[in-house]
């Protein structure tokens, strides 16, 4: 069967923990894999804009010696109407692995139904799981184990929110959400984690008061009020969301220790001050940076179905 990354339920526990094991191989490497796939092609269409996703695939391909090729929407013949289901069966006859940034999460799955090749979700409106395996692999670094961590995660019920919530789930940890009321996660997403929570420890916790999240946090984490296809929405989620602002004073509520992540790109002055991004306690350039090392990983287990770097042949 085709192995695909079509949101974190895809990896699983054992999946991510793997994954997370073999990223920090290639970050030891800075990413110079010793052309492991030498050969192979990567196709990274893109229906939105991205500066990390695209140039860290591109990256991360470049170093296990793939040829990324990158593609927008209205370079493709999908734009005028070629079906999902074609466009999957002929570029599976070209390429080694495909990423896709796009709307709905069912364009995703339905390019995974009919690719021989394996498929890999590279944000939608509902998932960014890419973006969560960079995220616990720089709280790995921080903290060493996951299991037992807080993290709080403030702002809008969004794509980065819910593939942290079952990131959550998987490794154990507890995720405190604090959104305006309308702006929830998923509760499907909430409750299938809550299951795993029930296995692996931690919890998912809702609230719209962002100090009871982040008082004691290990970790705080916000992003846009506002994601990719939701521009008409700004000024009024500006209006909703003015009190989910990750500042100093808000800071100051979490763990001496806590660190401070955002997925990027950031709207400083809105969901964060200045004084968060570039203060002490900022991680976000890591973070960004843990994007090339869980991606090559991903491409590579993908691909090769194992978990560990083996010379290639
Ligand atoms: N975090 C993230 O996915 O960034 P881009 O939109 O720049 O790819
Ligand atoms: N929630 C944001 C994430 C960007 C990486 C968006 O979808 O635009």
């Amino acid at each position: 069967m085709t192995r695909h990354l079509l949101t974190l339920d895809s990896l699983g526990r054992e999946g991510i923990l793997a994954n997370l094991a073999l990223a920090r191989d290639l970050k030891a490497r800075k990413g110079m894999a010793q052309a492991a796939l030498p050969g192979g092609r990567v196709g990274l269409i893109f229906d939105k804009p991205s500066t990390r996703t695209r140039v860290s695939f591109e990256a991360a391909a470049w170093g296990l010696g793939m040829l990324p090729i990158t593609l927008r929407h209205d370079e493709l013949q999908l734009g005028r109407g070629e079906t999902i289901a074609d466009t999957a069966r002929v570029l599976s006859r070209y390429l080694t692995a495909l990423a896709i940034r796009t709307f709905d999460q069912s364009r995703v799955e339905e390019l995974a139904r009919y690719a021989t090749i394996p498929i890999i979700n590279a944000l939608t409106d509902d998932h960014h799981p890419c973006q969560a395996l960079a995220d616990v692999m720089s709280l790995q670094e921080e903290f060493g184990e996951l299991a037992g961590l807080r993290v709080a995660f403030i702002g809008d019920g969004n794509n980065v929110c819910h593939s942290l919530i079952q990131a959550a789930g998987y490794l154990g940890f507890t995720l405190a959400i604090s959104t305006p009321e309308g702006y929830e996660p998923k509760p499907e997403i909430v409750e299938a984690a809550r299951v795993n929570c029930r296995t692996n420890g931690g919890s998912i916790e809702l609230g719209r008061d962002v100090r009871a999240a982040v008082r004691g946090a290990d970790a705080v984490y916000t992003d846009v009020w506002a994601s990719m296809g939701q521009e008409k929405e700004r000024e009024e989620r500006a209006y909703v969301f003015a009190g989910y602002c990750v500042n100093t004073e808000l800071m100051a509520l979490a763990a001496p220790r806590a660190i401070f992540l955002h997925c990027l790109p950031a709207h400083r002055g809105d969901e964060v001050t200045d004084e968060v991004m570039d203060g002490p306690q900022s991680r976000v350039w890591d973070e960004a940076e843990n994007r090339w090392y869980t991606e090559q990983a991903l491409l590579y287990t993908l691909v090769t179905g194992r978990e560990q770097l083996e010379p290639a042949g």
